[in-house]
């Protein structure tokens, strides 16, 4: 379902709808993409980067409410994500968990409810400092995966992304260290095989996240069980985005083919 690798920008709380359309218009003048990415944009440019986008470029949301409508003052639906042009949404992300108190519990709710509504979820993982010394890494991973993708069908892993970013190495401007990534997206894969089978362990397209750039995400793709990319502060800047895709063979830029 996903074309390797996956790649999405996470602009978090940047850009006004101009801003955005601005930059969408950038990345198609670049250059030519080979295959889809994806740009996870706040809730008020969906609409506007749905318009010109088109072409390889697909729009997301960060977050939603899992409910159809309601008295729910301040939040936001799947169906109205998807009016305005969403097709897949963050999940969990590691500053939705602290910085707003999500829940594993919660998360399932929003995971199951973004499936029925046929809006890809893209379920973030991934430990904070503290968690690493107090109960590993592995063991807070294990938690938060079983508890957020509880009742899912092994079928339904070609339909989600899981994303690993370790809270210590976002917004740092360095990575985690490759021996790291390699081991936890192999447990990660390893737990899915464990709790869902082969099926669901060989259809899920893993993504890492956390200080990707432009000069790392080649290298970071090598990393085997690394599926896919999730960047945040390197999707930022037209330049600096396409220089990135440029380096994994997403996209030529003009002139350079
Ligand atoms: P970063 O953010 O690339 O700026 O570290 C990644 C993320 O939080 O998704």
């Amino acid at each position: 379902m996903f074309l390797k690798p996956v790649v999405i920008g996470n602009w978090k709380m940047h850009k006004t709808a101009k801003e955005a359309s601005a930059f969408i218009q950038g990345i198609k003048k670049a250059g030519t993409l080979s295959s889809p990415i994806y740009l996870s944009v706040p809730y008020t440019s969906i609409a506007a980067c749905s318009e010109v986008a088109k072409n390889l470029i697909v729009i997301g949301a960060q977050n939603f409410y899992p409910m159809p409508q309601g008295a729910y003052t301040g939040e936001i639906s799947a169906q109205m994500l998807k009016e305005a042009g969403a097709r897949f949404v963050l999940v969990g992300h590691s500053e939705r968990r602290r910085l707003f108190g999500e829940t594993n519990d919660f998360i399932r709710e929003k995971v199951h409810y973004a499936l029925k509504e046929g809006l890809t979820p893209v379920v973030c993982v991934g430990e904070t400092l503290e968690e690493r010394k107090v109960l590993g890494a592995e063991e807070t991973i294990k938690r938060q995966i079983l508890g957020s993708l509880n009742g899912m069908t092994a079928a339904q892993f070609s339909s989600i992304l899981i994303a690993y970013e370790p809270a210590w190495a976002i917004g740092t401007g360095v990575s985690a260290p490759l021996e790291a990534i390699e081991s936890m997206h192999s447990v990660i894969r390893k737990i899915i095989f464990d709790s869902w089978g082969s099926q669901a362990a060989v259809a899920l397209n893993i993504l890492y996240g956390g200080s990707v750039n432009e000069q790392n995400a080649a290298i970071l793709l090598n990393i085997s069980n690394v599926d896919g990319l999730l960047v945040g502060g390197a999707s930022l800047e037209v330049q600096k985005f396409a220089t990135l895709l440029s380096n994994i063979n997403i996209l030529t830029e003009k002139g350079k083919g």
